[in-house]
């Protein structure tokens, strides 16, 4: 079994150029799954909103969801660098709550770092977090927490505009004290060039290939989330389809009887006239 790694893990890597692979993930088998495949690290995601809860969007999520599933994922995957996901409204208040939050994912579900999404406008909060001594991920470009102000899931960073706006950000959230940064959704030109900006670790979801490695979310990349499949996504699997045909054949089985079969039943142990006997006596 590979050693857990630290950051100084990713920041060794990205010396040496070996990109990092990471997924989401917010249950137990998911991440044993995760830990056996050798992943990187796993973000518990607040995208659990919809992946897993069935909301439209990540705003409802709360605190308490988060740690119950970082808990979960950390039993199941003990030896895989873990970040919790600051949900909203977890951070967007005082510094001194978005500390607490940040270190009730370190305390209650001993994850190894926090994410939290934004740039100038948290940037006190990044630095809070991380004068407490925790590791903290930044998180910019499509911030699903404001899909609201930015008119949806929209791909951010395409105009000279709002690139500029992104590249200050990245500056900022270096300075504030993050160890990595996560852009999502913009183009490969410009996630090369704030890679080339910053000294900590760029990862990429829906960021293309210029960057120290890739994040996916494990329902899209399986087939496993409905509701609509980003552009930056490729599926590696059709989970749903293969659980949909498992439960189907599940209902035809048990409507013609064929399941279950005489080996998935427990035989009796004493001799079928004492059973009957038994039976008699409750006639
Ligand atoms: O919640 C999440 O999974 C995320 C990704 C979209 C980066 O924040």
């Amino acid at each position: 079994m590979a050693k857990k790694k630290s950051i100084l893990d990713f920041y060794e890597m990205k010396k040496k150029g070996e990109k990092v692979s990471w997924i989401t993930a917010y249950d137990f088998p998911m991440a044993s799954f995760a830990e056996e495949a050798g992943l990187d690290m796993i973000l518990v995601g607040d995208s659990l909103g919809m992946v897993v809860l069935g909301y439209e969007g990540t705003i409802p999520v709360t605190m308490d969801d988060c740690i119950s599933h970082c808990q979960a994922v950390r039993r199941g995957a003990p030896n895989v660098f873990v970040i919790g996901d600051m949900p909203f409204g977890s951070y967007q208040t005082t510094d001194g709550e978005a500390v607490a939050n940040a270190v009730r994912f370190l305390k209650e579900a001993s994850c190894d770092a926090i994410k939290l999404e934004g740039g100038r406008r948290v940037i006190s909060k990044i630095r809070a977090i991380a004068d407490a001594g925790i590791v903290v991920f930044g998180h910019i470009g499509l911030t699903p927490q404001s899909s609201g102000q930015l008119g949806g899931f929209k791909a951010q960073g395409r105009t000279v505009e709002s690139a500029r706006e992104l590249i200050k950000d990245a500056i900022m959230i270096e300075e504030a004290g993050a160890r990595a940064l996560l852009l999502e959704a913009v183009p490969p030109e410009l996630t090369e060039f704030i890679c080339s900006k910053l000294t900590i670790p760029v990862y990429s979801i829906g960021a293309g290939l210029p960057c120290d490695g890739q994040l996916v979310i494990c329902g899209d990349m399986l087939g496993l989330f409905q509701a609509f499949t980003p552009k930056f996504v490729k599926k590696y699997a059709d989970v749903a389809g293969v659980i949909i045909n498992a439960f189907k054949e599940y209902v035809e089985d048990v409507k013609t009887e064929k399941f279950p079969e005489d080996k998935h039943v427990y035989h009796i142990k004493d001799s079928i006239e004492d059973f009957e006997k038994l039976f008699k006596e409750f006639e």
